[in-house]
């Protein structure tokens, strides 16, 4: 019986999927645990005497953006036939967690924990949550106590995160009280890494024009599809994308008005038209895989400034690899024709051109 293996080689079959041998080693992980669900709980020998549920062993999926960690959970999710099962993303389940805490309080049953890991178990015997990650004490020390809970009723838990257990909750406050639940989760859950070499989601760029002309309702359109398509942000939550107030040195921020998934949309003119510089632009080239710009013009002798800063703003993408998509108002070549600095433009011209070839495209982030 290997559910979630079956599945995955169907859609290997099909051409939906490419090979990949992490991706084939978490499917049996998966498989392994929808046996171990199988094997637990309710058997007659176990009831009749008296045993608490079997413990049954997690799975903890982890890598970079776009290895296919929400894809196996969903394979999981919908091939493991155990019933109740619930699929949740990880805010969503907090946000849960804390309604559930707050209502066992006011009926003042005292500790809150033990109630709400029984209810939560009671309605899922597998718990599938995406994107795990820990960024107040607060969570940190529910969550400690609620998985031993979870774990102990028998609970089969699988999660993603970026990270793997031991950068959980990194540099947060109190850290120390947090270690347990590492080493519960290092114990009690398979720990499996998903980082091979390819970000299948920015596979996608594959294909994609990346430099759109001229600026207006088309490229916008276009930019916006890439961004959602990078992002698989869910089209009912298009309206509030979240942004971010990047740090980049010195206490300053630059704000930025779209950020998901290591995915940034700038204007040209708060990247360039503003007093920023390398620090900034660094910043951002770690911080992010993929920018994008709209609205870049065409500069003339007058704009010497925004050019110089743009110049700075590519070598900075260039060297980190970051993808970048743009919309502009003429190609790269033709983008600072004449004007202090427009022979030293050559270069960054000819890094724009690379950068829309498939072989920069196809590079990881922050490589070289
Ligand atoms: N082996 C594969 N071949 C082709 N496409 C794949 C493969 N694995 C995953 N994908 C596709 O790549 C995209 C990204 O996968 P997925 O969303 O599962 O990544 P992730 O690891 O959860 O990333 P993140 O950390 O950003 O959430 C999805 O559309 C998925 O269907
Ligand atoms: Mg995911």
């Amino acid at each position: 019986m290997s559910p979630v293996l079956d599945a995955y080689q169907q859609l290997l079959s099909a051409g939906e999927l490419r090979p990949d041998p992490d991706q084939r080693r978490a499917a049996a992980a998966l498989d392994r645990l929808s046996l171990d669900l199988a094997s637990s709980g309710g058997g007659v020998l176990r009831k009749l005497f008296r045993k608490g549920p079997k413990r049954v062993r997690g799975v903890y999926l982890w890598g970079g953006v776009g290895r296919g960690k929400s894809m196996l959970m969903d394979l999981a999710f919908d091939h493991i036939p155990t019933e109740p099962k619930r699929r949740v993303h990880f805010h969503a389940f907090m946000l849960d967690v804390h309604q559930r805490i707050r209502r066992a309080r006011e009926e003042g049953r005292g500790d809150p924990i033990p109630p709400v890991a029984e209810s939560i178990a009671a309605e899922a015997k597998l718990l599938c949550f995406d994107e795990m990650v820990i960024n107040n004490t607060a969570d940190a020390m529910i969550l400690s106590r609620l998985f031993t809970a979870l774990l102990d009723e028998g609970v089969a838990v699988v999660t993603t995160s970026n990270r793997p257990p031991c950068d959980l909750y990194k540099d947060g406050l109190n850290r120390e009280l947090f270690l347990p639940f590492i080493d519960l989760i290092e114990q009690r859950l398979q720990v499996v890494e998903l980082n091979g070499p390819t970000d299948y989601r920015l596979d996608r760029l594959e294909g994609v024009t990346t430099w759109h002309v001229p600026n207006g309702p088309q490229a916008t359109a276009a930019l916006s599809r890439a961004f959602f398509q990078l992002t698989d942000y869910p089209v009912e939550d298009r309206a509030k994308v979240p942004s971010e107030e990047l740090e980049v040195g010195g206490g300053r921020t630059l704000h930025v008005p779209k950020s998901l998934k290591g995915v940034a949309v700038f204007s040209f003119k708060r990247l360039c038209g503003e007093a920023r510089g390398a620090a900034d632009y660094l910043a951002i080239a770690q911080r992010f895989h993929t920018v994008i710009i709209v609205g870049i013009p065409v500069l003339g002798p007058e704009n010497r400034n925004e050019a110089a800063r743009f110049v700075t703003l590519i070598d900075a993408l260039y060297e980190h690899k970051v993808k970048l998509l743009a919309a502009a108002d003429a190609e790269p070549a033709l983008l600072y024709p004449a004007g202090h600095g427009a022979f030293e433009f050559q270069r960054t011209v000819s890094r724009l051109e690379e950068m829309r070839s498939a072989d920069y495209l196809a590079e990881g982030h922050g490589a070289g």
